[in-house]
């Protein structure tokens, strides 16, 4: 890959004299799932596929940009005085997002660069390709800029140029598993203090297969505004009879004693999924810890249902893929990951069964969908790096 990649930067920007090559990977959440913007815990890892970018710095504030997912587009122009967001940027808003980012937290960028990026993640996938390019721009501008910044900085710095430039709301999760990733390990992470503990996958025999579903988000973005406001607001009303912080302070039984003071019933649901899937996560990986891989699965499986009658986010093509998983015989878990509304599933599959699993899940979603899902088998790998 590094080859491929600085000979393209080459031929795209004249010579690949000076230029470094770098990786930050995607992300799989195993559990835990809209809890990280509730103060809640969640269960992510970085994975082995991710983005590839090739980068050198400029003598002027010229930035040029160039993806070979998106060849179509060409190369992209802007300088260091238009950090502000727009449609004609496309997928730039990344990159030239964590620049602005980095600038508000008095780390000023003094020079341009050019970037090339090529992307394993499938886009829009909810692998965090976006999450990706952020932390990957973040270690590209420390590596030039020397800025004092740790690599949980750099998932800071990531989601607040996605909250503040990108104007998506979105929790730390996916940033954080990214910067902090670990071969082999998940991160047990409690978004509510950034605590925060790895814990090895040891799946004996058995794999992690996302199930792409091929539908793209969509209005993803508004209705994932809109769960966090429903649970904001859902807080609000608990705490005029609780004393709590977040939905994450909250047990199950506190939840049932007190959930009458919230008004609607879909705010009560929403808070529902949110603290008891908060639970669920802790649980999980208490099971992992002590081996009990089946419970960990058979978790996996409630938090979809969770997120499917309570939270409302998965929609057919997600269900399709997961209640087809369920029926596969060494499917120990399964489940959407990510934001929802399109996007993944991850399910934990014995060994013997993933090439079934594969052929039985693709075949049933195709009829009914009437279009290809994709699958992968993936690895647990590590945070950024230098190529
Ligand atoms: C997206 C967001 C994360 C998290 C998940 C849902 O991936 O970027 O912060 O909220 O959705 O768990």
């Amino acid at each position: 890959m590094k080859e491929t990649i600085l000979k393209t930067f080459a031929e795209v920007f004249g010579d690949a004299e000076g230029a470094k090559a770098y990786f930050a990977p995607g992300r799989v959440n195993l559990i835990g799932e809209h809890t990280d913007y509730n103060g809640g815990h969640v269960f992510p890892c970085a994975l082995t596929i991710g983005t590839y970018g090739v980068a050198r710095k400029r003598n002027d504030n010229k930035l040029r940009f160039y993806s070979m997912n998106f060849e179509h587009l060409g190369v992209i122009e802007s300088s260091l005085e238009d950090l502000v967001p727009s449609k004609e940027a496309n997928w730039t808003n990344y990159p030239k997002g964590v620049i602005w980012a980095f600038g508000e937290k008095g780390m000023k960028v003094t020079s341009g660069m050019d970037l090339l990026l090529n992307g394993n993640i499938p886009n829009g996938s909810g692998l965090s390709s976006s999450a990706s390019v952020e932390v990957l721009t973040g270690y590209i501008l420390r590596d030039f800029f020397g800025f004092d910044v740790t690599n949980q900085d750099l998932a800071l710095i990531g989601q607040f140029s996605e909250n503040k430039y990108n104007k998506v709301n979105c929790g730390i999760m996916d940033q954080f598993a990214i910067a902090m990733g670990k071969k082999e390990n998940a991160i047990f992470l409690d978004t509510a203090t950034l605590e925060y503990e790895y814990a090895p996958i040891h799946l004996e025999n058995a794999k992690i297969v996302i199930a792409c579903s091929n539908k793209k988000r969509g209005l993803g973005d508004s209705k994932y505004n809109e769960r966090r406001s429903e649970c904001e607001t859902a807080l609000a009303e608990l705490q005029q009879v609780v004393k709590i912080k977040t939905l994450g302070d909250l047990d199950e039984e506190t939840f049932e004693k007190f959930k009458a003071i919230i008004k609607s019933d879909v705010r009560r649901k929403r808070a529902k999924h949110a603290v008891y899937e908060n639970q669920r996560t802790i649980l999980a990986v208490e099971a992992l810890k002590n081996n009990d891989v089946k419970l960990f699965g058979e978790l996996m499986n409630a938090s979809h249902v969770s997120l499917r009658d309570d939270y409302e986010v998965t929609g057919i093509e997600l269900d399709t893929l997961v209640e087809e998983a369920w029926k596969v015989d060494g499917v120990i878990g399964s489940r959407m990951t990510g934001a929802g509304f399109g996007g993944c599933t991850v399910s934990i599959v014995k060994d013997e069964a993933i090439d079934t699993f594969i052929e039985q899940v693709g075949k049933a979603y195709k009829e009914k969908i009437g279009y290809a899902a994709d699958f992968y088998v993936v690895e647990i790998g590590d945070g950024p790096q230098t190529l």
